[in-house]
């Protein structure tokens, strides 16, 4: 196991009623910057919920932040920020929404081009805006993390950046809140935590037993209310497992001490900046290909995962590696989620994607850092 720093501060407050907190959680007084996406939020009731909350309390509204959210519309957020001296800021809705407003947060602040967050890593960020959430979609786990992913059309550009001063302060995960979710999100909120955890728990067997154990009931909590939550169950325990597995797939818990992959979302947010899937469509599309491209890297934990996620302690090693595989595409395919380029119609441009993420910085993906632009290549060939 390698040497590691644990730090996460966020309070998180689960469970029904929880919005109700809201009054208990932020100082009277505060000047607050409510952001939210396309509205969402007021055709459930959770807008009204934490309007109520706030009785009282001095809100501005920032509204119309969009899935992967756009760097120019970030900006006028800041500008509004500046402006009415803003003291905090409350993210209402999913992942886009949050992780815009840990970019608000820290540009509101930055002395530089805010554009520099995204891409110098050596960006100094000083300070940022305190901020809480409220989330409605389980997805991302960025209402735990200090992650976040931003757009920049213009440029083609979807990059992401991490800095503690944008964990949030609190979060409220209240499972009441999902049961409005459409079926594509309901798909995109089991795959994209299935795959936050692979990213972290299919690398180099370090013999970390409490992350690899902890790791496999994420997925198998994921494997298990799948189904339901794609067909919209409204029974409340299958929605909390579900989004307490989606946090805990990306809060920093399952990846202490360990290698951390992340190609397959590296690639991912560049279909999505091609070509405009989702995020979580282009993991389920990209991530199997790139097990079976690094099998034989991958072979220790890809056996952990057959044996102990998929139950093929039975079968021969490399039957079983290669049969957790097939397993993982038909559970994705048994939710109706597409695992090929062609199946959207996307013939993709192989020369200009790999060219595009490998913009930035040129150093290989993958936990070994061996994805250099040939390797991906094969794998986008591989995904069409
Ligand atoms: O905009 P509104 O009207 O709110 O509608 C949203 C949006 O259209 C809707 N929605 C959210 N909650 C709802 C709801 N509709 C009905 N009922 C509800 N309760 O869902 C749509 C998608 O929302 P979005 O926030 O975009 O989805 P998600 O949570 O999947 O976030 C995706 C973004 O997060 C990034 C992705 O790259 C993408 O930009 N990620 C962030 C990470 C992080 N910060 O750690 C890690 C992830 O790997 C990911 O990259
Ligand atoms: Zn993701």
């Amino acid at each position: 196991m390698h040497n590691f720093t644990l730090y996460n501060p966020v309070k998180v407050l689960f469970g029904k009623g929880q919005i109700k907190e809201l009054t208990n959680l932020i100082t009277k007084g505060k000047k607050i910057l409510l952001t939210y996406g396309g509205g969402s939020i007021k055709e459930n009731g959770v807008y009204q919920q934490v309007i109520s909350a706030l009785d009282g309390y001095e809100i501005i509204e920032f509204a119309g932040i969009e899935a992967n959210p756009e760097f120019n519309t970030l900006m006028k957020a800041v500008e509004v920020c500046k402006n009415k001296k803003i003291d905090l800021i409350l993210a209402v809705g999913g992942g886009s929404i949050i992780d815009g407003t840990k970019f608000i947060a820290a540009a509101a602040n930055y002395a530089g081009d805010p554009w520099e967050i995204m891409t110098k890593p050596d960006a100094t960020i000083n300070s940022a805006i305190p901020f809480g959430t409220v989330l409605t979609l389980p997805a991302t786990g960025s209402e735990m993390n200090c992650g976040a992913v931003i757009s920049r059309r213009e440029n083609g550009d979807k990059l992401a950046f991490m800095n503690p001063l944008v964990f949030p302060q609190f979060s409220i995960l209240d499972p009441e809140t999902t049961y409005t979710l459409p079926k594509r999100q309901l798909q995109n909120g089991i795959v994209d935590p299935f795959i936050h955890v692979a990213e972290q728990y299919l690398t180099t067997d370090l013999n970390t037993p409490i992350q690899d154990g902890m790791a496999e009931t994420v997925l198998k909590t994921l494997i298990k209310v799948g189904k339901d939550i794609v067909n919209g169950t409204k029974d409340y325990d299958t929605r909390a497992s579900w989004m307490w597995a989606a946090t805990n797939a990306l809060n920093g818990f399952i990846g202490v001490g360990v290698d951390h992959d992340w190609a397959t979302h590296m690639i991912g947010h560049e279909l999505t900046a091609a070509y405009g899937l989702d995020h979580a469509q282009t993991l389920a599309i990209i991530a199997p290909k790139l097990w079976r491209h690094q099998m034989e890297n991958k072979s220790a934990k890809l056996l952990k995962f057959a044996h102990n996620v998929w139950g093929l302690e039975n079968s021969h090693d490399e039957i079983a590696i290669k049969q957790s595989i097939i397993l993982t595409e038909e559970f994705f395919a048994s939710l109706d989620i597409k695992l090929s380029l062609k199946e959207y119609d996307i013939s993709p441009d192989y020369d200009k994607i790999t060219k595009n993420l490998f913009k930035y910085s040129q150093t290989p993906l993958g936990e070994r850092r061996n994805l250099d632009e040939k390797a991906v290549k094969e794998i986008l060939q591989m995904a069409h």
